[in-house]
């Protein structure tokens, strides 16, 4: 048996296997009217193929927690109960098929109100159905962006609540890990950052500071979330600027994320997902083939919290060696599993493991 294809407990959750889809965007909900941000069919058939392809863990796309805190018009939401009550058969689904239903919720910041990315992803006004964006403080991601207002204290308060609601919600849609979303230059990560955070008040400035709000958030959420089910963070390990010689630009770096990595575990955090980037334009990111997995691996062994590693895994073998290694707990795979719904199937294969296909399919074997 392949390590890849041992399960893994958190609390009391048993997750099959390592092998978890990555949270992706699809763009594809209703715009506007009762519908909007409402899962629909394209959901339920895209992530149900997933769980029937023996995915261990799928992390919904990111879901806004508010209308506001959409990336585009055409996210998922889990602002209200008639977004909630839709989850629930992609829930559902998923259990029967052995697979961990979870989702990341999401407050995009001041990358918000932008088109898909099929349609070039420029920010959207108001006669396409976008919004004034908001973030820490009033500095715009790039050219193309309007400048977005700077959160009142108030306004952070609020967020806080929102992400509390939308736990509370996808626990009544069925999900057993609620992911926060704390990467990728969306709200929370505008927050830990210096590069995006220039405020003066009690939640920028100092580390402290800067991770104040993100703390609230995970507080707010592991309050209303069941003691015995996990809750991950997403994080951008660096902003790839500090750790640059040739980027004057001063960013988040992998040390701050190994010393918020002990803060976000002693506040109740059972995974970190370990990405990077997202939060400055044009910084030089350096990829390959599992490019993020040291990040991740630093932060397993210097605090003992389990990590996920995502980035560029793309193979049986490759995942295989970064579980057997014991550099992460768990891999994400994020475009491939876009291509190849029964990755995780396929691997067990070619790894020489028995995996339990589903009946439907047992006159393909
Ligand atoms: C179409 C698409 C949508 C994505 N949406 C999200 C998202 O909702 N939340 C998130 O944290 N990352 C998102 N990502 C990043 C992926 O989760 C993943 O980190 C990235 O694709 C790298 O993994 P890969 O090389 O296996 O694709 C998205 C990536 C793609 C390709």
């Amino acid at each position: 048996m392949s390590a890849l294809y041992e399960p893994l407990r958190l609390r009391s959750l048993t997750i099959l296997n390592r092998v978890w889809m990555a949270p992706m965007c699809q763009y594809s909900a209703e715009v506007t009217g009762p519908d909007a941000g409402v899962p629909g069919d394209w959901h339920f058939a895209h992530y149900g193929a997933r769980a029937a392809g023996g995915t261990g863990l799928i992390l919904v796309e990111a879901t806004a927690v508010s209308p506001q805190g959409r990336i585009s018009p055409a996210d998922l939401g889990i602002w209200n109960d008639r977004q909630s009550a839709a989850f629930r058969r992609i829930t559902s689904f998923l259990k029967e098929q052995g697979t961990v239903p979870g989702i990341q919720i999401a407050h995009a910041g001041r990358k918000a109100s932008t088109d898909a990315p099929w349609r070039g992803g420029a920010p959207v006004g108001s006669e396409a159905h976008g919004w004034q964006s908001v973030a820490p403080s009033p500095l715009p991601f790039d050219e193309r962006h309007p400048v977005p207002d700077e959160l009142t204290v108030e306004g952070i308060r609020q967020v806080v609540q929102e992400f509390a609601a939308a736990a509370r919600r996808a626990r009544e849609a069925g999900f057993e890990v609620i992911e926060v979303h704390g990467a990728h230059g969306y709200l929370i990560g505008e927050f830990l950052s210096p590069y995006t955070n220039h405020r003066t008040d009690a939640y920028g400035g100092s580390y402290e500071n800067r991770t104040r709000f993100a703390l609230e958030v995970v507080d707010a959420v592991r309050a209303v979330w069941p003691e015995e089910l996990p809750v991950f963070f997403r994080i951008s390990a660096t902003d790839w600027l500090t750790e640059n010689p040739d980027d004057e630009r001063e960013g988040w770096t992998a040390d701050d994320t190994v010393r918020f990595a002990a803060d976000l575990k002693a506040h109740g955090v059972d995974l970190l997902d370990v990405s990077t980037g997202g939060n400055a334009p044009k910084a030089r990111i350096l990829t390959g083939p599992g490019y993020q997995v040291p990040f991740a691996e630093r932060v397993r062994s210097e605090t003992g919290l389990p990590v996920g590693a995502v980035g560029e895994i793309t193979e049986a073998r490759q995942a295989e060696k970064i579980i057997d290694n014991q550099q992460v707990d768990a891999v994400l795979i994020g475009r491939e599993l876009l291509r190849n719904p029964y990755f995780a199937r396929h691997a067990a294969r070619e790894l020489g493991c028995e995996v339990a296909e589903p009946v439907q399919y047992g006159y393909a074997t």
